[in-house]
Formats: C-alpha cells, sequence, structure tokens
C-alpha cells in the first residue's frame, strides 16, 4: 500500500497536487478541508459546528476532525492506498492516525512536505479568494491567522515524522507539472 500525507502550509498546493497523484498512483483521497466544507454546505451538525472555526481560519477540534476520518478510512478497498491533505494537523491527530492505521496492519509511506515562502502563499491564496468563494480566503487577516496557526500546531509534526524517517521536503515552487515531477520522482524511490 501507499499510504502518503501532504504536507504543508495554507496555500502550498496540496489539493492540487493530490488530485494528480491520485490518479497516477490509484490512491483514495481524503481531504479533511473538503469534507467539511462539504458538511456547511449541506448544514449537516457536523458542518454548522465546524464553520465558526473554519470562518476565522482556527482548527476544527481534534475530536472531529479524527473521527471523520476514522469513518472514511476502510472504504477505499479498491485502491492502491490514500493520500491524506490537511490531515493529520496536530500531535493528538497524528497519534490518532497511527492508531487507525496500526489497527488495519497498516502503515505509512511517507510524508511530502510542500514548501513555498510565505508571500508567495498569501498571494496564491489572494487570488484564489477573488473566485473561490471560501471565507477563509477571502481576507488577508485571516490568511494570516491560518499561516500562524499552521507554524504554531501543525508545524511540529516535521519533527514527529522525521523522528521516524517518514519525512520529505519537496521544493513546491514551480509550474505545477514541474512540482508533480518531484513528487513523483521522491515516490518511486520509496517504493523501490
Ligand atoms: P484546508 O481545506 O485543508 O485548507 P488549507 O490547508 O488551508 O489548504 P488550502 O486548500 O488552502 O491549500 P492547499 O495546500 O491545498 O493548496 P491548493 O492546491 O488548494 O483546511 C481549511 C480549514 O479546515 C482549516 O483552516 C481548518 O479550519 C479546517 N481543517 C481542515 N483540516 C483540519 C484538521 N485536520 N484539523 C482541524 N481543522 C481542520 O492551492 C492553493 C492555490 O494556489 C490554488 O488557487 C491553486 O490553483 C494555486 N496553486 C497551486 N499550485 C500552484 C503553483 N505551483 N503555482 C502557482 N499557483 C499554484
Amino acid at each position: 500500500m501507499i499510504n502518503l500525507i501532504l504536507f504543508g502550509p495554507p496555500g502550498v498546493g496540496k489539493g492540487t497536487q493530490s488530485q494528480i497523484l491520485i490518479e497516477h498512483f490509484n490512491l483514495a483521497y481524503l481531504a479533511t478541508g473538503d469534507i467539511l466544507r462539504n458538511s456547511i454546505a449541506n448544514q449537516t451538525p457536523l458542518g454548522i459546528e465546524a464553520q465558526k472555526f473554519m470562518d476565522r481560519g482556527e482548527l476544527v477540534p481534534d475530536k472531529i476532525v479524527t473521527g471523520m476520518i476514522e469513518r472514511r478510512m476502510n472504504m477505499f478497498s479498491d485502491k492502491n492506498g490514500i493520500i491524506l491533505d490537511g490531515f493529520p494537523r496536530t500531535i493528538p491527530q497524528a497519534n490518532s492516525l497511527d492508531t487507525m492505521l496500526k489497527s488495519r496492519n497498516d502503515k505509512l509511506t511517507a510524508v511530502m512536505a510542500l514548501v513555498v515562502p510565505y508571500d508567495e502563499l498569501v498571494v496564491r491564496l489572494l487570488n484564489r479568494g477573488k473566485t473561490s468563494g471560501r471565507p477563509d480566503d477571502a481576507k488577508m487577516e485571516t490568511i494570516k491567522n491560518r499561516i500562524k496557526i499552521y507554524h504554531d500546531k501543525t508545524e511540529p509534526l516535521t519533527r514527529y515524522y522525521s523522528e521516524q524517517d517518514l519525512f520529505f521536503a519537496i521544493n513546491g515552487v514551480g509550474k505545477v507539472e514541474e512540482i508533480t515531477h518531484r513528487l513523483i520522482e521522491n515516490i518511486e524511490s520509496l517504493l523501490i
């Protein structure tokens, strides 16, 4: 199985690259942000609860997000593995993921971290905000808060996964297809 985490700050290109990699490697795709936005659009109780946090650029509580992933993990038996985009984002979420994978007799292949300078992240998100309708892309203040929360709460996972030799940093600047090429080269080198 190929179980990947696409990692990095808001706007780094996790979603864009995931869409290409799932086709290339025949993987399932779980993106917590997409699942949460879908729940908001459908006004489910979970969506109504999550919206308060998301609109401010805050993290949704671990318990809500972990439950969401747990419920979906077993839905993809016909695939070669999974790409997780936006999960885990905290150490408790990473611990829960370890438990989930262990209970399936499975493990992580790698954490592929895209790296893009701060200013470019802001430009990408503000540009997307012009058309995306995402409230968290609309204001500079919210974008800055999302990036700060990434540094405070999510970046510590860099060490967590480096200590397990699972962490790989990939330059996320350039054309989309160039970045895909870098990712595929790295992933394939791990499968040999
Ligand atoms: P989420 O939906 O995960 O958003 P994010 O991490 O902020 O990531 P983005 O979707 O903004 O960026 P991305 O890295 O996927 O980049 P993309 O490919 O879209 O989370 C949203 C919220 O949900 C969180 O703030 C939180 O509230 C909640 N949440 C989600 N998961 C959670 C969790 N586990 N725990 C708690 N809360 C959680 O690209 C961005 C833009 O750049 C696009 O317009 C794209 O076209 C463009 N672009 C991509 N690649 C390039 C390139 N190479 N050059 C130029 N532009 C590019």
